[in-house]
């Protein structure tokens, strides 16, 4: 076998990255462990966005491979589909516990992008189960990403991730996004546009409230560049929606577990949905996992309109509920639980907001938003789209942090055990960076 170099004729494909110039040069992470990766080189970054919003308890938790390790001894796989295991129900049992409201019932998938395509089909299912079929329209956002899979295309609105993938599915409509330069460098929630929740009633009065199932939301817009809602934004979908019997969807695959300050950002912002997605902080990151959280009476309509001993919904993964996932998922929780993780982020996202919107006195900063201990700080763009932000992840690497770049947006999401010097590690670098910028 050939040892050499890393060239461009190396077979891995990676993901969401140009392949052919990272090749020359990967920034390759060797080891994890707490706040910090180590390159290959041996020199240590500290980790700026828990992995990919993933690891919010920080690196390799011991009580995560225990729990992992001895669960691959007792039960490294069991078939989902009609078979299950104990640690599958006591899963669910302690997610229903945390989750808002009756969002009760736990539907279990292996990424968000799964745990999207499965929300779609249950609120189709759902309408179906009541007598109406012809709900088959989804409502969603422009600067939406839910995934890669192809409901979750349909739904993003992120042009990049659609246009080469074909028309998706019929029939989805986009609301405006929540970006707004009236609110550019506000703090939290903006005091503007609420009022963009109404193209929801625009869709209801030109489509007909019977056509829509359900209008799908990430309450804070992740992958775009952490777009807070603003105001009332949320309020106001939620009253649209249960006007017309449309169902509402929170895909909070990066918002869940704490990163708000609160469980959920549907807890943080007081609005509860119909459907939740979750997926990343689940397992923190030790083992792919997604789940739709589900409230009761829909899981009841659909189990109910199916005779008895009949499957009510014919979907699921080979890997749903997989045991080695649900330990892993189980020994997160209990440290959640254990160790008042939701508080403690609560604790420290004032201080973390303070940082990032400090970093307003950089020139090339245009807009900084933030909310709990997520964070998007926009960059003036460079001769093309992309360019500072490609260059900003370099940059950022040899200085020793590991960051999340998407187009000209910094995102920022330190894990919530970070202590108050990561912080000032995290802050102290990035504002040497961005001078060289
Ligand atoms: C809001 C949201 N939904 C869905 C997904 C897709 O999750 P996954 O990459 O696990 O498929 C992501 C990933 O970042 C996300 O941020």
């Amino acid at each position: 076998m050939d040892d050499g170099p890393l060239d461009e004729g190396l077979h891995y494909w990676v993901p969401f990255t140009p392949n052919r110039s990272f090749k020359k040069d990967p920034r390759l992470l060797v080891r994890a462990q707490g706040m910090y990766f180590w390159n290959a080189r041996g020199e240590r970054l500290l980790d700026a966005c828990s992995g990919l919003f993933c690891c919010a308890l920080g690196h390799g938790r011991p009580e995560i491979l225990d729990a992992v390790s001895r669960q691959y001894r007792e039960l490294d796989f069991a078939p989902p589909f009609q078979y299950s295991h104990p640690d599958a129900f006591e899963l669910a049992g302690m997610l229903a516990r945390v989750t808002p409201a009756d969002l009760d019932h736990l539907f279990f998938v292996n990424s968000g992008s799964e745990a999207v395509d499965t929300a779609m089909k249950i609120a189709l299912l759902y309408h179906r189960s009541r007598g109406e079929a012809e709900r088959q329209r989804f409502v969603t956002r422009e600067r939406a990403y839910h995934g890669v899979n192809f409901g979750g295309v349909s739904l993003s609105g992120m042009v990049r991730n659609r246009e080469a993938f074909g028309s998706g599915l019929p029939g989805t409509l986009h609301l405006r996004h929540t970006w707004l330069a009236s609110n550019r460098f506000a703090p939290g929630q903006g005091e503007h546009g609420a009022e963009l929740a109404d193209d929801l009633q625009r869709f209801v009065d030109l489509h007909g409230a019977g056509t829509i199932a359900a209008c799908f939301v990430e309450p804070i817009a992740g992958s775009t560049g952490i777009l807070v809602p603003p105001r009332g934004y949320l309020e106001r979908l939620r009253e649209i929606c249960d006007r017309h019997g449309i169902l509402l969807v929170f895909d909070e695959v990066i918002t869940g577990f704490g990163r708000t300050g609160r469980a959920f950002a549907s807890d943080s912002f007081g609005v509860v949905p119909d459907l939740m997605t979750m997926a990343k902080a689940l397992t923190n990151g030790a083992i792919p996992m997604g789940a739709v959280a589900v409230r009761r009476g829909i899981y009841e309509a659909i189990t109910g309109a199916a005779p008895e001993g009949a499957i009510e919904f014919f979907h699921g993964y080979t890997y749903s509920a997989h045991p080695l996932a649900c330990a892993a998922g189980i020994a997160t929780q209990r440290i959640h639980r254990d160790e008042g993780i939701f508080e403690r982020a609560a604790q420290l996202a004032p201080r973390f907001q303070e940082s990032v919107f400090a970093l307003r006195r950089h020139a090339l900063v245009r807009d900084i938003r933030g909310y709990g201990l997520l964070a998007g700080i926009d960059l003036e763009p460079d001769a093309a789209p992309g360019v500072r932000g490609a260059r900003a992840i370099q940059r950022f690497f040899d200085a020793g942090l590991v960051v999340r770049v998407t187009g000209d947006t910094l995102i920022l999401a330190p894990a919530l055990v970070a202590e108050p010097e990561h912080l000032e590690t995290l802050f102290e670098i990035v504002d040497r960076v961005m001078t060289s910028l």
